[in-house]
C-alpha cells in the first residue's frame, strides 16, 4: 500500500480506501461485508468510509460490527461518517441537514452504530442551503474540541462555499474543513481538476474521491446491457442507472467502450486501470473503492502497480479516447 497525506494535514491515509455505499446493509450480507473489510485491512487499507444516509444507518451498523469482530486496532484505521440526508425515511427537518442540532446528533448516532469513540473524518454530505455555513463550522469545531471528531470536511460543496467555511474558521480561530469528498473518475473530472484546482495550495485541501468506476460502468461489464448481475442492474437502483449513464446514454457508453478497447490492447483489466488513472492525480489523497465481493477488491488493488507501470503516452491515449 501507499500512504498519502490528507491535504496539508498530518493524517496519512492509504491511497486506496474502502466505502460502504449500496453494499453494506443492502446488497450484501454481514459476513461478506466482514470479509471485504478483512481483505482491505490485510492489503494495508486504513480508511473506511461511511455515512448516516447509507441504508439509513444500517451500513454503519454492519461496518461497526465487522470492525469489532475483526478486532482491528483502533489506532490502525480511520473511519468516517457523513451528515446531511438523515438516517430515516422521510426525515423531519431536525433529522436531516447541517444545523448544529443534526450535525451533533448524527455524530452521536454514527459513533454508536460504528462502535467507536470518535470519528476520524466527518463530512457534510452536501451543502445545506437552509443553514448558515457559520453555524455548521461552529458545530464541527465543537465536536473536534470535544474529541468526537478529528478532521471535518465537505462532500460536493462548491469551491466558493469551502472558501467561505475557511473564512469563518479563520475569523473565529475554529478548525476549518480539511478535506472534500468529490466524485472523480475518467467520465467525471471537472470539479476535482478545475473547480478545486486553486484550493489545494491555497487551503491545503485534501481530496478523498468517490466512484472511481462510475458505479462499475468503467469495468465494461454493462456493454451487453444492464440486466447482468451488478449494481446498475439491481431492481431498486434504476434511478442510479439514470444518474450514472446520464441523458446521453449512447455517448457515455461509447466513451466506456473506447476505454475498454485500450485496456484490452494493453492487456490490463479495465477496473484497476480506471482506478490507477485516479491515483495519478497528486491532489487525490485517497481513492475510495467500492466492491460487492472480495475478488473485485483484490483485482482493484492492482491499481497501485498499474499507476506506476503504465506510461504517459498510454494515459494520454486513454484520456483522448474518453474525452
Ligand atoms: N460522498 C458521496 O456523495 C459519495 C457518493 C458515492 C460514493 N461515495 C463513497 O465512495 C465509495 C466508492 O464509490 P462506489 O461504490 O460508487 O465506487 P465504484 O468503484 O465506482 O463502484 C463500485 C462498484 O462497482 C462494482 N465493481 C467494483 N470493482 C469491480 C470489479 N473489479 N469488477 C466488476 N465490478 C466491480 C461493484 O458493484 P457490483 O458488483 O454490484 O456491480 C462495486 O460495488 C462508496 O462506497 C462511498 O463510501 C461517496
Amino acid at each position: 500500500m501507499q500512504y498519502r497525506r490528507l491535504g496539508s494535514s498530518g493524517l496519512q491515509l492509504s491511497a486506496l480506501s474502502f466505502g460502504a455505499w449500496v453494499t453494506f446493509g443492502g446488497q450484501i450480507g454481514a459476513e461478506a461485508a466482514r470479509e471485504l473489510i478483512a481483505t482491505a485491512w490485510d492489503h494495508g487499507i486504513n480508511f473506511f468510509d461511511n455515512a448516516e444516509g447509507y441504508a439509513n444507518g444500517e451500513a454503519e451498523r454492519v461496518m461497526g460490527q465487522a470492525l469489532a469482530q475483526l478486532r482491528l486496532p483502533r489506532d490502525g484505521y480511520c473511519v468516517s461518517s457523513k451528515v446531511m440526508f438523515g438516517a430515516v425515511d422521510d426525515p423531519r427537518p431536525t433529522q436531516r441537514g447541517l444545523s448544529r442540532k443534526h450535525v451533533v446528533e448524527a455524530c452521536h448516532d454514527a459513533l454508536r452504530r460504528l462502535q467507536v469513540e470518535h470519528l476520524d473524518l466527518y463530512y457534510c454530505h452536501r451543502p445545506d442551503p437552509d443553514v448558515p455555513i457559520e453555524e455548521t463550522v461552529w458545530a464541527m469545531d465543537g465536536l473536534i474540541r470535544q474529541g468526537k471528531v478529528l478532521y471535518w470536511g465537505t462532500s460536493e460543496w462548491p469551491a466558493a462555499s469551502i472558501r467561505e467555511a475557511h473564512k469563518v474558521a479563520r475569523a473565529h480561530h475554529l478548525h476549518p474543513p480539511t478535506m472534500e469528498q468529490p466524485q472523480y473518475n475518467l467520465l467525471h473530472r471537472e470539479r476535482v481538476e478545475l473547480e478545486y484546482a486553486p484550493l489545494y495550495a491555497e487551503l491545503g485541501l485534501g481530496a478523498t474521491t468517490w466512484s472511481p468506476l462510475a458505479s462499475g460502468l468503467l469495468t465494461g461489464k454493462y456493454r451487453e446491457g444492464f440486466s447482468s448481475q451488478g449494481r446498475l442492474g439491481l431492481a431498486d437502483t434504476a434511478w442510479l442507472q439514470r444518474l450514472v449513464v446520464g441523458g446521453s446514454e449512447q455517448r457515455r457508453l461509447a466513451r466506456v467502450e473506447a476505454f475498454v478497447a485500450i485496456a484490452r490492447e494493453l492487456g490490463e483489466p479495465p477496473a484497476p486501470l480506471a482506478i490507477a488513472w485516479c491515483l495519478r492525480n497528486p491532489h487525490v489523497s485517497s481513492v475510495i473503492l467500492g466492491a460487492s465481493r472480495s475478488d473485485q477488491l483484490r483485482q482493484n488493488l492492482q491499481a497501485l502497480d498499474l499507476a506506476a507501470r503504465i506510461g504517459e503516452a498510454d494515459w494520454l491515449r486513454i484520456e483522448n479516447a474518453v474525452a
